[in-house]
């Protein structure tokens, strides 16, 4: 009933209107219309890993999608991945399963193009997990007061970082995106968003002997004469020391910033966000003890969900991760997936583990076997779930199942994935 192609040139009017109601952040007149067209155009020309896909019915635009390229750091390896943003159907064709179809055949597009996960803003998790998509890390939101950070013994190496710094800012962050599973590459606009230095971004570096090592780019929300907020877009640290001037040097603006708000999607970097107990907000402000009938606790952040990931192609996704060691077991594994969304994707795959190395398999024999869905396996593979809780919740069936335990020890990873801060 549908078609779904690249949005045609004379259809950018109408793709500006269905997405004007369906993000109705801003009302612009016809001339403020007419000048985003033009950027649009112009960001079309410019940044060619986008692209859109039009829905149309009766040769009439009904819905788009958005699809932007990115190199992401999947476990150890480097590989491509297609974002997908801005879903809008026009309202007079809701619930008609434009965004559906739409989808299905983004999606198809992407896994055709060679391109073997997907990822996305966790905008509706049960429509994204109807589609295949599996959760990814929370995301932690903390509201810390700045005395509360550790204090080291120095921030000699933190200056700001201009246009001057760039190749080292640049080097600094690939380091990090080398080491850091889910991260993705970073492009020239990005690094010149960090560096513009606009009202939004501040850059504050550690810089050692010409190399950086670390910076925290931010920006200040002045929310009246005597509150000042100071909100990380980015935190990036490469070693230890730059990690404790960089925290120093924000535990020094105290007298001027009542709170620094810091999302992150290291589950573990409370570890060191509290060094001066009952000093932060969360806990002096609503995080004193809430006696409920369980235990006590102090509340220490808000949390959500926030992106999801989805394999587009079993088979496909290990042969681009063959150089990647899987936890170093051994075995011969039959993965059984449902994808119902993209029936392509459907069935069996023979990977034989040996000692962490994958081989595919196909049509060879096996010791064990897991089924589970797409949705499932896609956060499985990222290290977002263990194979253990997949089995417990009911999501995931093993057989024979003492092997377990080897199942969850393959596809164990060291952190969970970070999505990129800043995009
Ligand atoms: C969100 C939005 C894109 C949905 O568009 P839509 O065309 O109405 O959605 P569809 O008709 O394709 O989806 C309808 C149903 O198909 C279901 N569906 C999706 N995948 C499915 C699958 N694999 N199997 C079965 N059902 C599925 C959906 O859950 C939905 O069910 P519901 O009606 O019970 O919720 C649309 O409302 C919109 O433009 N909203 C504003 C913009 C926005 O928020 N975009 C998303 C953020 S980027």
């Amino acid at each position: 009933m549908y078609t779904i192609k690249p949005l045609a040139d004379e259809d950018w009017a109408d793709w500006l209107d269905i997405d004007v109601e369906a993000f109705p952040a801003w009302y612009p007149s016809p001339e403020e219309k007419a000048a985003h067209l033009k950027i649009y155009k112009q960001e079309q020309i410019d940044n060619p890993q986008r692209e859109y896909l039009g829905c149309y019915l009766d040769e009439k635009l009904v819905g788009s999608v958005r699809l932007i390229d990115f190199t992401m750091r999947v476990l150890s390896v480097k590989l491509p991945v297609v974002g997908i943003g801005g879903i809008s159907v026009d309202m007079l064709h809701r619930k008609e399963h434009v965004a559906k179809e739409t989808m299905a055949a983004g999606l198809r597009h992407i896994r055709d193009r060679g391109i073997h996960l997907s990822t996305l803003y966790a905008f509706r998790p049960d429509f994204y997990r109807k589609m295949g998509y599996g959760f990814g890390a929370k995301l932690e939101k903390y509201r810390i007061k700045p005395s509360s950070l550790p204090r080291g013994e120095s921030k000699a190496h933190i200056c700001r970082l201009t246009a001057k710094d760039r190749a080292a800012l640049v080097a600094c962050y690939h380091r990090y995106f080398d080491t850091t599973h889910g991260l993705f590459e970073k492009n020239d606009n990005d690094v010149d968003a960090l560096l513009c230095g606009d009202m939004y971004n501040t850059t504050i570096g550690y810089k050692k002997e010409g190399r950086v090592d670390g910076y925290v780019t931010y920006y200040i929300n002045r929310k009246d004469d005597f509150q000042e907020q100071l909100l990380v877009r980015e935190f990036v640290y490469n070693t230890p020391d730059a990690l404790s001037e960089l925290l120093t040097f924000l535990n020094s603006l105290s007298d001027q910033v009542h709170e620094i708000v810091l999302n992150t999607q290291d589950d573990q970097l409370y570890h060191i966000l509290f060094s001066a107990p009952g000093s932060s907000d969360s806990f002096t402000k609503d995080g004193y003890f809430h006696l409920n009938s369980y235990r006590p606790y102090l509340r220490s952040n808000e949390a959500g969900v926030c992106c999801m990931y989805r394999v587009l192609n079993t088979p496909g996704i290990f042969k681009a991760l063959k150089s990647h060691n899987f936890g170093h077991q051994t075995c011969r594994l039959n993965i059984t997936i449902e994808d119902a969304f993209l029936p392509e994707n459907n069935g069996s795959t023979i990977v034989h583990f040996e000692n962490g190395v994958p081989h595919l398999s196909p049509n060879a024999s096996y010791d064990v076997t897991i089924s589970l869905d797409i949705a499932s396996f896609s956060s499985l593979i990222m290290g977002v779930v263990t194979f253990k809780n997949l089995y417990n919740y009911g999501l995931a069936t093993i057989s024979p199942n003492d092997h377990i335990d080897t199942i969850t020890r393959l596809f164990l990873t060291d952190t969970k994935p970070l999505w990129p801060q800043g995009h």
